[in-house]
């Protein structure tokens, strides 16, 4: 049974939580950090979000031990994952200090704001003795997994183009609103936009380069970037939006149009377009997919590897500190209007 310590009861520290509740057999939450009284104590009824569970509730957390600070929780022997939940700022120092502790870490994504931190990060998980993850939910979600897989096993032929969208009304439910701080989230490019940069980085490895048009929000981060990443020798069209400025009204959308030599797939979450393939002049198709999100996914994979005792290789830590570099790499090109290589 594996004992695990969640460290921030927001929108993804209970969306987390919940799911340990549907793997009772193998993981446990034994203990529980946040910096506010009200949620380390379970009430999540002021904890909104835009995926998934979007609104909390008041939860029972019985003899879960809550903890103010994170040191406190990292220092806790008889915690064996830490599941880091907290802002992006935080990532590196808690991570460094979990991985010291010798504890396994599963951290949020994106792994860090600077690629600085996360080779610090890569470099301090190379010596740990727990196992390090970076919870980059879309390689486990199944619409993405069987995207992976079409592409992988040629089932519809070459893969012409993909669009990877990601696009959302502002995510306003953070607490103080950290999020809308490019410093301390990344802007959009880095907080939401990443997702699908690593997913990209999944399917077809790195660019050789990159070019990237955006448009820049209040205090300077990026708030829409339209990205098309090239590869020697392919004439693929790969091409990512990912953007927050979309009216309130909108709400949250993530989705792809694949379009392969011998059939097309589209998927869009809202307005709930279930993943359809479209091949030839036959009807289009409902595509079957098993129940469970990538949240789900990429914690059974994280305890996975601490059971057997291996490292993630679904998502690497090296492939989510190339994510951000990526990811940096558009910011640039958006700054200079210049392709930027890889
Ligand atoms: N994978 C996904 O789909 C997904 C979705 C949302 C957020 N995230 C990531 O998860 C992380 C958290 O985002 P969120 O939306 O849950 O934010 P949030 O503001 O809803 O929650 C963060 C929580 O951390 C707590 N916290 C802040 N500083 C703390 C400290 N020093 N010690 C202890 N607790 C502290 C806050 O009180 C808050 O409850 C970010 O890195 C974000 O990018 C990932």
């Amino acid at each position: 049974m594996v004992r695990v310590g969640i460290i921030g009861a927001g929108f993804i520290g209970r969306n987390h939580f919940n799911q340990y509740e549907k793997m009772t057999e193998r993981a446990k939450v034994v203990a529980l950090c946040d910096k506010e009284a009200d949620r380390r104590a379970g009430d999540w009824s002021k904890v909104g979000g835009n995926i998934g569970d979007k609104q909390g509730t008041k939860r029972d957390l019985g003899n879960i031990r809550p903890y103010t600070d994170w040191k406190d929780i990292v220092a806790d022997p008889e915690v064996d994952l830490i599941d880091l939940c907290a802002p992006t700022f935080l990532h590196r120092e808690v991570v460094l200090a979990a991985l010291a502790a010798g504890k396994h870490v599963l951290c949020e994504k994106p792994m860090a704001l600077t690629v600085e931190d996360c080779d610090e990060m890569l470099a301090a998980a190379k010596n740990a003795k727990g196992r390090f993850m970076i919870a980059q939910c879309i390689r486990f979600w199944p619409e993405y997994v069987y995207l992976k897989k079409a592409v992988d096993d040629g089932r519809f032929g070459q893969l012409r183009s993909l669009e990877l969208r990601r696009q959302a009304a502002f995510p306003d439910y953070s607490l103080n609103n950290w999020i809308a701080n490019p410093e301390l989230s990344g802007g959009a490019i880095l907080d939401l936009h990443v997702h699908d940069v690593d997913f990209a980085l999944h399917l077809f490895g790195k660019p050789a380069f990159v070019v990237a048009q955006g448009c820049q929000g209040t205090g300077g981060g990026m708030d829409r970037v339209h990205a098309q990443w090239f590869y020697p020798g392919s004439s693929r069209v790969t091409q990512l939006i990912g953007a927050w400025d979309m009216p309130a009204s909108y709400g949250f959308n993530m989705g792809y149009t694949a379009v392969f030599e011998k059939a097309a797939l589209i998927f869009d979450l809202n307005p709930n377009t279930p993943l359809t393939l479209f091949q030839g002049k036959d009807e289009a198709q409902k595509v079957e997919l098993p129940a469970g999100d990538g949240y789900f996914g990429e914690i059974q994979h994280m305890l996975d590897c601490i059971e057997q005792g291996r490292n993630p290789t679904i998502s690497t830590p090296q492939e989510s500190r190339d994510a951000v570099a990526l990811a940096l790499a558009e910011k640039k090109s958006i700054l200079t209007g210049k392709p930027v290589e890889i």
